[in-house]
């Protein structure tokens, strides 16, 4: 019934409709619809209510509403679910919590997180209104070893549409993050549960800095925002639509024979480390080496400093 008072409303953007119109229309009592309209409200939704002229539906400026979104998406499948917060406390905890239930493709949205989580235990911080904190879910028929994969999708994806929508040298830093001039924009943790053999669900979490205009002290020197760089404000919406568009291009690629190639060469071509001296981090582990290459499996190639070479499959990496 909510959806159905939301599209009501959207109908009749910028005007009134009366409670009355919508009773009739819809076939639930008045109190019915006002205590949907409350709800509506609580969700983000702006809507304006008069004693005698009604409700309307009135402009909302960036917000990621998915009646927005949906209209923006067209027949993606992913994000032809979206479920949408005005807070939360982890977008991936919710989708993990609820991974179950979520069909397919969900896509899980909120302006803001109060328990942001990045890898290795870290936080994440993202505040209201300003960055995409969403989560993808997933439920590929593959094994569960290919599941790393989905992060070199949603890398390539989300710099792929940076690119597209800004302009900005956006690179890859592999495993998972996103840099514009040496500094993080994007931060990607991918969750996986599953039996031996089989995958129960993959959440993909993509935090993006988008209009935020300043970080603390101890983020300064390492993050950066697609507003500080671009000094121009984006449409959020329009990001994530382009994101869900492009991660779903390469996905398909890639489920329907297990083939990375096409993901590989925006990873390889936009990569902020190919070539260059690293410091690779796994665990207390710290070892420096000469990234080389990157393979066909989306692992790493690095040449020690003796001369060997060894394959990368997980870690961090700094230059
Ligand atoms: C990292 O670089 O450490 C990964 C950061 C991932 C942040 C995103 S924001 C949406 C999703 N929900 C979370 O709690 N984390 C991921």
């Amino acid at each position: 019934m909510r959806s159905k008072i939301l599209e009501e409303l959207y109908i009749n953007k910028g005007n009134y409709i009366s409670g009355e119109v919508l009773r009739t229309k819809l076939g639930v009592s008045r109190t019915a619809i006002w205590k949907h309209i409350n709800a509506l409200k609580e969700e983000g939704y702006n809507i304006e209510t008069i004693p005698r002229k009604g409700y309307m539906l009135l402009e909302m400026k960036d917000k990621l509403l998915p009646k927005e979104i949906e209209a923006l998406i067209s027949n993606n499948a992913i994000g032809q679910q979206i479920v949408y917060f005005d807070s939360i406390d982890s977008t991936n905890s919710y989708a993990k919590k609820e991974a179950n239930k979520l069909k397919d493709g969900t896509v899980i949205l909120s302006e803001e997180q109060l328990l942001g989580r990045g890898r290795r235990g870290r936080n994440w911080s993202s505040p209201k209104g300003t960055g995409i904190w969403m989560s993808l879910v997933l439920k590929p028929n593959i094994p569960p070893t290919e599941g790393v994969k989905m992060t070199q999708i949603a890398a390539a994806a989300v710099c792929k549409s940076i690119r597209e929508l800004t302009g900005l040298n956006a690179l890859i830093k592999w495993p998972n993050d996103i840099v514009i001039n040496g500094k993080k924009i994007c931060g990607i943790l991918t969750e996986m549960a599953g039996e031996l053999n089989e995958v129960n669900y993959i959440i993909v979490g993509i935090g993006i800095n988008v209009n935020t205009d300043g970080f603390s002290c101890e983020l300064k020197e390492k993050a950066t925002s697609l507003f500080i760089e671009g000094g121009k404000k984006i449409d959020r919406r329009e990001l994530v639509v382009n994101i869900l568009k492009n991660f779903e291009a390469l996905y398909n690629i890639y489920i329907k024979d297990l083939n990375l190639d096409e993901t590989l060469v925006i990873v390889k071509n936009y990569s902020a480390i190919l070539g260059k001296e690293i410091k690779i981090i796994q665990g207390n582990l710290e070892k420096k080496a000469r990234a080389i290459d990157i393979n066909n499996e989306g692992l790493l190639l690095v040449q020690m400093d003796d001369g060997s070479k060894e394959l990368i499959s997980s870690g961090e990496v700094s230059i």
